[in-house]
């Protein structure tokens, strides 16, 4: 293991590009701490994993506890600030275990985020929904994305949030309904047989507000190798990229080839994903600033202005920084394995905090710090990468102030 981890290392040290330190920055940590934590701690899933081995069975559902006195529009949104302590920005983000109750968060901007969604949704469907499915024989990725859609509105939402969604039966029906006391829809909780593989990801978006990106092992590789495939999606508000030119790619080339590295650091990347079991959830945190852009930003660069070329970008002067328009942008990424088509469920949350109200929590200085800590971390080119050079002078300088 710790060769493996060298060998990365080293390459990530050599490296000038910006695509294979986006990969790292994601994956990499984790792949380090799940790997280590893997071998050393090995905590029994909230699934009884024996209990699967012994009995061959595959359709566990993870236990989710109910919020019953749960209340979406009094509570206010996770107040994420994974910069705190982060005078360099090295390897060690860490990738944390999660309690699969804890998989979806409400609160209090549901309602508002679901109704953009949905304007989203109308305006740019191919952004926001595909699937890769070639043929009505591709049977793989509607099973997937079926499972996933009856996961989500036929268990987890009415079982978590009981007071915001119901499951009823139809008399006589032996079909259920998933009812949305908030918006009013009402859906099936199975996907009919003739119902379009891409409608389950349409009412997934409209539902939760959360981005899931669905991927499968590649049948074609070596067993002892897996690459996984990103075969169907369901983004409102992707961050800097067109979802759609991601369609069918293995996860290496979702960020662009790297030339002479992608072997290497493909397999480490897809085998942590290949470890994560049935019954295991994780969670993390990504963190970026941005200016002048909306949730929804499939176009230009998640962290500068979305109106500019990224490419001819200028860099914007303490004086033209529009500060109520600049934002911590975070994302709440979760990762877990769907137990009956075994297909990996990446998905993440977006949070966006003002900068002035960072500011005026008194943390200022240390997101400043944090912000000229991309710089001084093992991988100073991620400050590039997040267009540090666009906006770090003048956003640092206003944390300051
Ligand atoms: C960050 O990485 C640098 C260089 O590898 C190392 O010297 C430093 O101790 C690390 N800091 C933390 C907090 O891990
Ligand atoms: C997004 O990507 C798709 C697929 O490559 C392309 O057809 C579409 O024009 C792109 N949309 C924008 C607005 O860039």
């Amino acid at each position: 293991m710790a060769e493996v981890v060298q060998k990365v290392l080293d390459v990530l040290l050599r490296s000038e590009s910006p695509y294979l330190l986006f990969f790292l920055a994601i994956f990499l940590p984790g792949t380090c701490i799940c790997a280590w934590r893997w071998i050393h701690q090995r905590k029994p899933s909230p699934i009884a994993r024996s209990d699967h081995k012994k009995s061959g069975i595959k359709n566990e559902v993870p236990v989710i506890t109910p919020l019953r006195d749960f209340s979406w529009q009094t509570t206010e949104p996770l107040q994420l600030r994974p910069f705190r302590g982060k005078e360099k920005y090295n390897l060690t983000m860490a990738i944390e275990n999660l309690d699969p109750s804890e998989l979806i968060q409400m609160d209090n901007t549901y309602e508002d985020r679901i109704k953009k969604r949905k304007s989203i949704l109308d305006k740019h469907h191919d952004i926001v929904v595909a699937t890769n499915e070639k043929s009505s024989k591709d049977i793989r990725i509607r099973t997937a994305v079926s499972e996933l859609y009856t996961f989500v509105l036929g268990t987890y939402l009415p079982t978590r949030y009981p007071g915001m969604f119901r499951i009823s039966h139809g008399a006589g029906n032996p079909s259920k309904t998933f009812e949305n006391f908030v918006t009013g829809a009402k859906w099936p909780t199975r996907l009919a047989e003739r119902t379009p593989t891409i409608q389950a990801l349409e009412i997934l978006t409209q539902t939760v507000d959360e981005e899931f990106f669905i991927l499968l092992p590649d049948l074609s590789a070596p067993v002892d190798n897996p690459k996984y495939i990103l075969q169907a999606y369901a983004t409102c508000f992707p961050s800097g990229f067109n979802t759609s030119e991601k369609l069918g790619l293995r996860l290496a080339d979702i960020h662009g080839p790297v030339p002479g590295y992608a072997d290497k650091l493909e397999r480490s990347m897809d085998r942590f994903f290949a470890k994560i079991d049935v019954g295991k959830f994780v969670k993390r945190v990504n963190w970026g600033v941005t200016t002048e852009t909306d949730l929804f930003a499939a176009f230009g660069s998640m962290y500068a202005s979305q109106n500019s070329d990224p490419q001819t970008e200028q860099v914007i002067s303490p004086e033209n920084l529009k500060v109520d328009q600049t934002v911590l942008r975070c994302e709440r990424q979760t990762l877990h394995r769907l137990p009956q088509s075994r297909a990996l469920v990446f998905a993440f949350h977006t949070y966006t905090y003002p900068l002035q109200q960072i500011k005026d929590e008194g943390m200022g200085e240390e997101l400043a710090t944090a912000i000229e800590g991309l710089k001084k971390g093992n991988i100073p080119n991620i400050y590039a990468y997040k267009r540090g050079d666009i906006w770090g002078q003048a956003v640092t300088q206003f944390l300051k102030s």
